[in-house]
């Protein structure tokens, strides 16, 4: 062959491995509304910065008619990028050749550029849509995900982990998405679960659709497995654009400081808090009053309200909100908050992000639905997260700290750098009203109006232990602050804790309750 043919022969291959499975199952993708996984990987990364890799790889398997069976490109997309100018290392399954299912080769493409994202210290990030385990392969295709999983956990803590779901992804590969660290869906195209609804109904005699059983609206609001959610594949990619941005490439790295922005003055903190201190506040308010920019990227918007976890940036830096929602259940505490909390601190810790905590919170949910489902030790998720985390972590006290929950929320007591309150901040061990009914009982039952003396007691307890003093006069609380003082307070500490050094003792790892 001659240069020239060889050139020609080579764009020849190219573009016909490059066309998927063909025109035929594009169209059908596309009447999904799909794009396909090219178009997927081209609209996510800076445009043009795509490099394939291993575009030529063929599968190896000689069962059930698959001898000549031209599968391109193994059915899956693999290959770098940047975003934002970072590199990224990335794999987009092709549901267009043979249903983007999962054999060897495919398995063995992902782990490559998972391996290589590892090694050289880039996030990694997954596209998702696939028919699962490639049956004809058998337990080839078993192996595969296994390698995955391994993978997934190896980067653990090390690289970044997205996971994008756009359409199936069902069976055991759902534990990919599971082990990595943020997972997007999008409405009406992302469906998970373990077990579809056919077997649904054979095991349980339960009619359920797949998107009642695992669509991205019940994966990001009700299973929690999702932390992304949106209404179309533009948007998804744009949220994941903007996570990466407030993301170092690995843990050695920390995230990119950034020019410093002042909050926008309609978010003057003074202004976001009612003067009757029982009505309760938007605590995402809050954040975008200290916020640079008020710029609050939320996620887990839509589970567990009644905590907030997002990111943001203060001074130019990244640093990782948790906060109770008092419009949600008060801002208790319970099993679905309990992990949600728990398993960022654990990321913000990983990746060298400070970590800053917005408290008022009555205390963990009381109930059997909460204790019979183990409240106890998912709750016990948080102390521990906090207690290990030695990132920088802030607290600012800004109303209630109640019981367990004053303990769990980054107190002095789980190592918080700095714990700063309001002067609305109430902290006791109960509040005031269920406090003077158990101590102050005998006295109350035995008064001659044993309601006004009720009030009565409540009004000493209150007087005594709802407020910031008490705890500040023992330096569990750092300083008594003014709620527009906080975005400085906050600046300096952050700035103080740049060159933070803790340890913990060593050992292989700890047994953290989950
Ligand atoms: C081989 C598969 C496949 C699979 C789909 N295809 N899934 N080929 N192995 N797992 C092929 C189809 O045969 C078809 O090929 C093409 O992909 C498109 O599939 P359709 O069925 O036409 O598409 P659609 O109607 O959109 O339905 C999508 C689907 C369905 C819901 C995903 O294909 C399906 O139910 N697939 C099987 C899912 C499954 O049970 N997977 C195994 C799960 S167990 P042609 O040639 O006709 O275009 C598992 C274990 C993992 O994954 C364990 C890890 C630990």
């Amino acid at each position: 062959m001659s240069f020239t043919s060889r050139i020609l022969d080579f764009f020849k291959r190219k573009s016909t491995v490059s066309l998927g499975g063909g025109e035929k199952a594009i169209s059908k993708q596309k009447a999904g509304g799909k794009m396909t996984a090219r178009e997927r990987i081209a609209a996510l990364l800076d445009e043009g910065s795509f490099h394939e890799y291993d575009l030529f790889v063929e599968h190896k398997c000689q069962d059930f008619g698959m001898a000549d069976k031209e599968l391109a490109a193994d059915g899956v997309v693999t290959g770098s990028g940047t975003i934002g100018g970072r590199p990224v290392c990335i794999y987009a399954q092709d549901f267009t050749v043979a249903g983007g299912s999962l054999g060897l080769m495919h398995a063995r493409k992902i782990t490559k550029v998972m391996d290589h994202a590892i090694k050289m210290g880039v996030p990694i990030i997954g596209i998702n849509d696939s028919g699962g385990a490639r049956i004809q392969e058998g337990v080839n295709s078993l192996a595969g995900y296994g390698e995955i999983f391994y993978r997934n956990t190896l980067a653990s803590g090390v690289v970044p982990q997205i996971s994008v779901i756009l359409g199936p992804c069902a069976g055991g590969a759902v534990y990919s998405p599971a082990l990595t660290d943020f997972v997007f869906v999008v409405d009406n195209i992302s469906k998970m679960f373990i077990t579809g609804p056919e077997v649904v109904k054979t095991v349980l005699g339960e009619e359920i659709s797949m998107e009642d059983l695992g669509g991205a609206r019940v994966q990001a609001e009700t299973a929690g497995n999702a932390h992304f959610f949106a209404n179309s594949e533009l948007e998804c990619f744009a949220q994941i654009r903007k996570l990466v941005g407030y993301l170092p490439n690995n843990s050695r790295a920390k995230a990119a400081m950034i020019e410093a922005k002042t909050p926008k003055a309609s978010y003057k903190i003074e202004n976001l808090i009612p003067k009757d201190s029982k009505i309760p506040f938007d605590v995402r308010d809050i954040v975008r009053s200290l916020a640079d920019d008020s710029e609050f990227f939320e996620v887990q918007e839509l589970f567990a309200p009644n905590a907030i976890i997002g990111f943001a940036r203060i001074n130019g830096e990244t640093v990782g909100i948790v906060g109770n929602q008092a419009l949600f259940l008060a801002g208790v505490l319970d099993i679905d908050a309990s992990d949600k909390i728990a398993r960022f601190i654990r990321f913000c810790d990983a990746f060298s992000i400070p970590l800053v905590t917005l408290v008022d919170i009555p205390g963990y949910l009381p109930g059997s639905d909460q204790e019979h489902n183990g409240v106890i030790r998912h709750g016990a998720k948080v102390l521990y997260a906090y207690s290990e985390a030695t990132v920088p972590k802030i607290t600012v006290i800004l109303r209630k700290a109640y019981g367990g929950g004053y303990i769990a929320m980054c107190s002095h007591h789980l190592r918080a750098d700095f714990v700063f309150a309001w002067p609305t901040a109430e902290i006791a061990v109960m509040g005031p009203e269920g406090a003077a009914n158990i101590i102050f009982r005998s006295e109350i039952m035995a008064a001659a109006n044993p309601e006004e003396m009720r009030k009565l007691k409540v009004q000493e307890y209150t007087d005594k232990f709802a407020n910031p003093y008490v705890a500040a006069s023992s330096g569990y609380v750092d300083a008594v602050i003014a709620p527009e003082e906080t975005r400085t307070y906050l600046v300096h500490a952050l700035q103080l804790a740049r060159t933070k050094e803790e340890s913990r003792p060593d050992r292989k790892h700890g047994v953290p309750p989950f």
